[in-house]
């Protein structure tokens, strides 16, 4: 049910601050535990992991790089991620002390149930991330925790990403609890701190029109890169990415670090780059990055924090956005890039969705 709106794009965007809010609720037991939903395992398994091991397709897969820059740093248990359709396939090491978290929006997508599978068989310790109630991953996993963003129709996901990645930020600060890693008061108060999030993504979504102006001055451009460090890089690779599948525009991701390593080559006046460049850990290095970009003479599009405005010289664009804890900062940071690539297709006349060749829920491989 559409109720009153142009799409089920805009409205999922627009739902994203009750989505994030619904996921993180009630996730603090009075103990300081963090609450995940249903589980066969007992809690003394999950202290012994010593690996996790991310698997994911897609904008979930996105969702799965934001935690593992999160899980190491608060928990300094080693993270490895892989697009499912790959770790199925090749030879990963894992055991029982490895945590494999599947982290699928639909909970049916074949690679990642394949590669859930694949981690059972290897003897691994199992967690789905899912977003539908009793789908085949959150049968099969041992512990499943529920993103409680409500049914996703686009097919672009949105509500269902910012839900994934308050989740995996909940399971980072459980594990650094179980690790020891995160005094009890400190998980309190990055709990306290990660539920102003929703309102700050609200505060972007009144950003709404504005974006679109922007969208609007870059409608006849043809070429997009998107530039990130540290957690801007998923931010950036999923910014192309809806760009990618809604708009059908060349858009490319890269960490801008790498930039100078072969995509720089491509820079030229008719080229646009979008920066995001919010005071995360790396924040230096990419207003660096953006003036290697400006030498080229290309557009670029920066997402900053209020009082960062002077980055953006006269005809360039800057689209504000709240500051939050750097490791939160992909809620919020990937909101504009999702209206943006909303604002795009729109104005080339796309079904936004709808997008041609891709299904919602990928059961083939
Ligand atoms: C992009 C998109 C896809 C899915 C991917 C995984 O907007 O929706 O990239 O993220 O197909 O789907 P799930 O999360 O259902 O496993």
């Amino acid at each position: 049910e559409k109720s009153g709106f142009d799409d089920f794009m805009s409205k999922e965007i627009l739902e994203q601050p009750g989505a994030l809010r619904d996921t993180l609720a009630g996730r603090l037991a009075s103990s300081g535990e963090l609450i995940l939903d249903e589980t066969t395992s007992d809690p003394d398994s999950l202290a012994r992991i010593n690996k996790v091991f991310i698997v994911a397709c897609g904008t979930s897969y996105h969702a799965g790089m934001v935690a593992k820059y999160a899980i190491e740093h608060w928990t300094k248990v080693p993270v490895e991620l892989d697009i499912s359709s790959e770790f199925r396939y090749r030879d990963p090491v894992v055991d029982e002390r490895t945590l494999v978290v599947a982290v699928s929006q639909s909970g049916e997508t074949l690679d990642t149930l394949a590669a859930l599978h694949e981690a059972k068989n290897l003897g691994a310790q199992t967690l789905a991330v899912c977003n539908v109630v009793g789908s085949s991953m959150a049968r099969l996993a041992d512990t499943v925790m529920y993103t409680r963003a409500g049914p996703e129709v686009g097919v672009a996901a949105t509500k269902t990403h910012t839900a994934q990645i308050g989740a995996l930020l909940l399971l980072a600060l459980n594990l650094a609890r179980t690790k020891g890693q995160l005094y009890p008061s400190e998980i309190d108060a990055l709990y306290e701190e990660l539920t102003l999030v929703p309102a700050k993504i609200q505060e972007v979504l009144n950003s709404w029109d504005a974006i679109g102006e922007v969208a609007k001055r870059f409608s006849g451009s043809s070429r997009f890169y998107f530039i990130g460090r540290h957690v801007g890089y998923p931010v950036a690779l999923e910014g192309a990415l809806k760009l990618k599948e809604i708009s059908y525009l060349p858009a490319e991701g890269y960490p801008a670090g790498e930039l100078k390593h072969g995509p720089i080559a491509m820079l030229d006046e008719m080229a646009v780059v979008v920066a995001i460049a919010t005071r995360t850990r790396l924040y230096e290095k990419i207003v660096s990055n953006i003036e290697e970009v400006r030498a080229r003479n290309s557009s670029v599009i920066i997402i900053g924090n209020p009082g960062d405005e002077g980055q953006a010289n006269l005809g360039e664009s800057f689209i504000s956005v709240p500051r939050v804890h750097p490791l939160f900062a992909p809620l919020v940071d990937v909101v504009p890039l999702q209206i943006f690539a909303y604002h795009m297709a729109r104005n080339l006349g796309m079904d936004v969705d709808r997008p041609r060749n891709l299904a919602k829920t990928v059961t083939v491989e």
